[in-house]
């Protein structure tokens, strides 16, 4: 799908400089990215990477007043942090900024200065909850209060983290200043608001019409946003850390995150090109292309792309190639319960490992629904496919010529017709990842590479050049100047995906320069072209080492639940007549079974000191039949009889205790007492 242009801004979603990146950032926004930045560089193409962090907003002061720092310390620090990780990662940025730069404060405010001086907003004025010790507005992370949903207390006046609801500081019961303490009074304040509703009928016509071809994830919930008809959304906020409001009387105000931060790829850009950033962002022949996550959908095709039509000078995205999330082990990624693989921390447990992590990342990558990263999947991908299938494929390609030719590249006689076919899969292969990157399809697109790889290996296997050596040394030529056309192929076609093994292999394979339009090629290493000593390019990566992954997952989990307990409420107040009603008994477990086809329940003989009693509990899932037989156990044994599906009775209930985690204890007594004793 060639369009007409003569260059692509590609960004990449600016990460909030509070915390470090983990798989889910990597997975949802920079892998892609750079798989499709460094293709279009492959292709000679003009293309310009711009990334930097978010340092503004909400959650970096909150961040700062818990630490006792401020929030230049807070953005400094992981500022650094994360760009380091993304150069770690070879995420290739042209340049990696931030939006506390100096460029970028002057061009947002300059920004704003424009839409205000041409009338695109409207000021308004609201009521907001204002801490009158702190003589300061809140924003809505800041209130915390009991959730109106689920009554839990400490839920956010965004959202309540517990029950998982979205919130406005208005349903909060008892909002308090989440730092102080304090209690919150209403007070009237004027924000400046970008009234979307007037450009409601052009983005339905430029989304909904003219760009059909977005991701349906993305059209979609672009579609639910216009169905439901947009507002005016506040542009400004009361808080003393941001880009102050370049209008008078607008003090103890800054723009809001969400307004400066996508300007802040402009201002990167201009920071990378201050002579020609323009051509980059306002030549209708530059493409424009944002990755995301779609937690940015609304920002990047509604409200950017409003605020840049407001400007007038701006070109709008072409595309916004936006992933689902990134789950981890089956739960879904969270900074505050650490549920995340850190890339930091991967790098110290993994060295070297960055392709390994790139590959399974973009085999598994969310681009049409949300996914999950599992620590056997990754060692399986490894193991079976980095390993198994490119690494031995390469490997036995290079360790025979060196057997056989010294390392020098033979010559290639006649080919087979099995030569023939192989070449003809491969000469395919171009086309196909081709149109699968150009449409953002990056997922399929290394799929198709390691067919390649595996058409390779299964070459190798099939034409056994080793058992040839003794008779026809002329035909192991072939095979092995074929085979090492088809290593020097995925040196290149394996190049966006993963660009340090693709190092590594040019170098053993002594070529400097690649060029994705001799991808398909089978003259790519002349005859008589001296290889250097081949190295694995991949390790098999052991049980241990996964083991202790999961054993650190595990760790946190146990450590989140600990930390997440709360009692449940307790029951409205009964009289001691009603208590005096249960008959509660000591019983000692007789006999215990599984029950057939019923997965939970247990069928237990319980003496009660009288004629005995059947009583069926659902504790299949917590205990082995025989762990119970011979135990004491409490009953309800006034409990109206009750008849499972299967005709099975049970004459009363044992009681058992149920602990955070949903396990469950049978109660039993500190000494041993007749069965039949009365629990009163
Ligand atoms: N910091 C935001 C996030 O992590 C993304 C900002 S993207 C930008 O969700 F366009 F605003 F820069
Ligand atoms: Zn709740």
């Amino acid at each position: 799908m060639e369009k007409n242009f003569k260059r692509t801004t590609v960004t990449a979603a600016l990460p909030y400089a509070n915390g470090p990146v983990h798989i889910g950032h990597l997975a949802g926004v920079y892998v892609p990215a750079d798989i499709y930045v460094r293709y279009l560089r492959l292709k000679r193409r003009d293309v310009i990477f711009i990334g930097g962090s978010d340092e503004h907003g909400v959650p970096v002061t909150i961040r700062a007043k818990k630490e006792g720092c401020t929030p230049q310390d807070v953005v400094d620090r992981y500022h650094a942090l994360i760009k380091r990780s993304f150069e770690e990662f070879g995420i290739s940025f042209d340049i990696y900024s931030r939006t506390t730069s100096e460029t970028h404060h002057k061009l947002a405010s300059d920004f704003f200065r424009k839409l205000y001086d041409n009338n695109k907003f409207v000021e308004l004025e609201s009521e907001q909850f204002y801490d009158e010790q702190e003589h300061q507005f809140l924003t809505d992370r800041n209130i915390m209060g009991e959730c109106p949903r689920c009554h839990a207390q400490g839920a956010y006046g965004d959202q309540c983290e517990k029950c998982g609801s979205t919130l406005s500081p208005d349903e909060l019961i008892n909002p308090v200043n989440k730092l102080t303490g304090n209690k919150l009074v209403k007070r009237p304040t004027n924000h400046w608001y970008l009234p979307l509703n007037d450009y409601q009928q052009w983005l339905e016509k430029w989304i909904l019409e003219e760009h059909k071809e977005w991701r349906p994830n993305v059209y979609g919930q672009c579609k639910s946003w216009l169905d439901n008809g947009l507002k005016p959304r506040a542009v400004t906020r009361d808080l003393d850390w941001g880009i102050p409001v370049p209008v008078e009387g607008a003090e103890g105000k800054v723009l809001y995150v969400w307004f400066d931060a996508p300007i802040g790829y402009i201002s990167n850009t201009k920071e990378l090109l201050p002579d020609s950033w323009e051509k980059w962002w306002k030549d209708p022949e530059t493409r424009l292309i944002h990755f995301i996550g779609k937690d940015n959908i609304v920002f990047h095709c509604i409200v950017f792309p409003s605020m840049l039509k407001a400007e007038g000078s701006y070109i709008l995205p072409d595309n916004v190639p936006s992933n689902e999330f990134l789950n981890l082990e089956g739960d879904k990624i969270s900074t505050s319960r650490n549920w995340a693989v850190w890339l930091n921390e991967y790098l110290v447990d993994f060295p070297g490992k960055q392709d390994v992590l790139r590959y399974v990342l973009t085999a598994n990558a969310p681009e049409t629904k949300d996914n999950d990263f599992t620590w056997s999947d990754f060692q399986a991908r490894n193991n079976n496919e980095l390993v198994a299938i490119y690494g031995n494929f390469v490997n036995r390609a290079l360790q025979l010529t060196k057997k056989y030719f010294d390392g020098a590249v033979p010559p290639c006689g006649e080919l087979s017709d099995y030569d023939r076919q192989t070449l003809g899969e491969f000469a395919e292969v171009k086309a196909k990842v081709e149109n699968l990157l150009e449409n953002f399809c990056f997922r399929d697109a290394q799929k198709e590479v390691m067919n390649l790889a595996r058409i390779g290996n299964k070459y190798l296997a099939d034409t056994e050049p080793w058992k040839l050596a003794k008779t026809d040394m002329a035909r192991v030529g072939t095979i092995l100047n074929l085979s090492l056309q088809l290593v020097a192929n995925l040196s290149i076609a394996f190049e966006p995906f993963l660009p340090f093994s693709s190092a590594k292999l040019r170098r053993m394979l002594n070529i400097q320069e690649i060029e994705w339009d001799r991808l398909g090629s089978t003259d790519l290493l002349a005859v008589g072209h001296q290889l250097e000593a081949p190295q694995l390019l991949f390790e098999k990566i052991e049980d241990s080492a996964i083991d202790a992954q999961m054993q650190r997952l595990a760790d946190i989990k146990k450590a989140n639940e600990a930390a997440n307990f709360q009692a449940a409420p307790i029951k409205p107040t009964i009289a001691f007549d009603d208590f005096e009603k249960l008959d509660i008994r000591v019983g000692r477990v007789l006999e215990c079974e599984a029950v057939p086809k019923m997965k939970k329940l247990l069928k237990f003989k319980i003496d009660d000191g009288i004629n005995g009693r059947t009583i069926v509990s659902g504790i299949a899932q917590h205990y082995k039949p025989e762990e119970l037989v011979g135990k004491e156990v409490l009953f309800i044994a006034n409990l109206a009889p009750r008849q499972f599906k299967n005709g099975l009775v049970s004459e009363g209930m044992i009681l058992s205790a149920e602990d955070f985690d949903g396990s469950l204890a049978v109660t039993s007594l500190l000494r041993e007492v007749k069965p039949g004793s009365e629990v009163k």
